[in-house]
C-alpha cells in the first residue's frame, strides 16, 4: 500500500527533503532523548506549515516607512491544537511557533496492552472549540483507535474543520481514520509498511512517548 491508495485531497505525505532527512534521524535507535524531542518539534513546524497552507487571506492596509500598501493577513481563522496524550504533547510547541495565539485542548488516551483498544481518561477543550480549526497531533498513527476517538469527541463538540497531523503512519491507521470520518484531513511525514502483532509501526521509530520523555 502506498499514498496513492488514499484520496490526495484528504491524505498528504510531506515529502520535503528537510522533513525526510530529519525523520531518518528520528527513526534511528541511537538518537537520544534531547535530539529526539527537538526533532519532533521541528517536524511539527514543517507539518503545521503544510496543514495551514490553504488558510484564507484578506487584504490589510500597512504603512511601510515609505508608503501605504495593501498586504495580506490570515482571515479570522482561529486554531486549536489538540494533542493526544502523551506523545502528542511533543508536537505542541512546534505548532505554537506558527500560531502563537492558538488554544490547546487535550485528549488523554491509553492503549490497552492486550486488546490495543483505546481508553479515554481525560478530555478538555476550549469553550469555543466549535468555531476553531482543530489540528489534532499525535506522532504515531498505528491502528487509528486513539485518533478516531479524538475525532469523535471533536465532532460531538461541533467542530467542522479537523486536520490530523502525525509523523509516522501505518496504512491500517490511515484507512481507519479516513473511513471513520468522511471530511477529516490527514498529514503525515511517512507512510510505513505495516503494524506488528503488538500494534507497533514497522519500520517505525519505536514508542514515541517513551523516546520523547526518556521513559524507557
Ligand atoms: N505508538 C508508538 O509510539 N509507536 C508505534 O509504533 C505505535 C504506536
Amino acid at each position: 500500500m502506498d499514498s496513492r491508495d488514499f484520496d490526495p485531497r484528504r491524505f498528504e505525505v510531506i515529502e520535503h527533503p528537510l522533513v525526510q532527512h530529519k525523520l531518518s534521524i528520528l527513526r534511528d535507535k541511537d538518537t537520544g532523548t534531547k535530539q529526539f524531542r527537538e526533532l519532533v518539534t521541528e517536524l511539527a513546524v514543517f507539518e503545521g506549515y503544510e496543514a495551514m497552507r490553504d488558510f484564507p487571506l484578506e487584504d490589510v492596509e500597512v504603512d511601510t516607512p515609505l508608503e501605504r500598501t495593501t498586504c495580506k493577513r490570515i482571515a479570522g481563522k482561529k486554531v486549536a491544537i489538540i494533542p493526544i496524550l502523551r506523545a502528542g504533547l511533543g508536537m505542541v510547541d512546534g505548532i505554537l511557533t506558527l500560531t502563537p495565539s492558538a488554544r490547546v485542548g487535550h485528549v488523554g488516551m491509553y492503549r490497552d496492552p492486550v486488546t490495543h483498544e483505546p481508553h479515554q481518561y481525560y478530555c478538555k477543550f476550549p469553550p469555543d472549540i466549535d468555531k476553531r480549526t482543530c489540528l489534532v497531533v499525535d506522532p504515531m498513527l498505528a491502528t487509528g483507535g486513539s485518533l478516531t476517538a479524538a475525532i469523535k469527541f471533536l465532532r460531538d463538540a461541533g467542530v467542522k474543520d479537523i486536520r490530523c497531523l502525525t509523523l509516522v503512519s501505518a496504512p491500517e491507521g490511515v484507512k481507519a481514520v479516513l473511513d471513520f470520518d468522511p471530511e477529516v484531513r490527514l498529514f503525515t511525514c511517512a507512510l510505513d509498511r505495516q503494524l506488528n502483532e503488538s500494534a507497533y509501526i514497522l519500520p517505525g521509530l519505536g514508542d514515541a512517548g517513551d523516546r520523547i520523555y526518556g521513559t524507557k
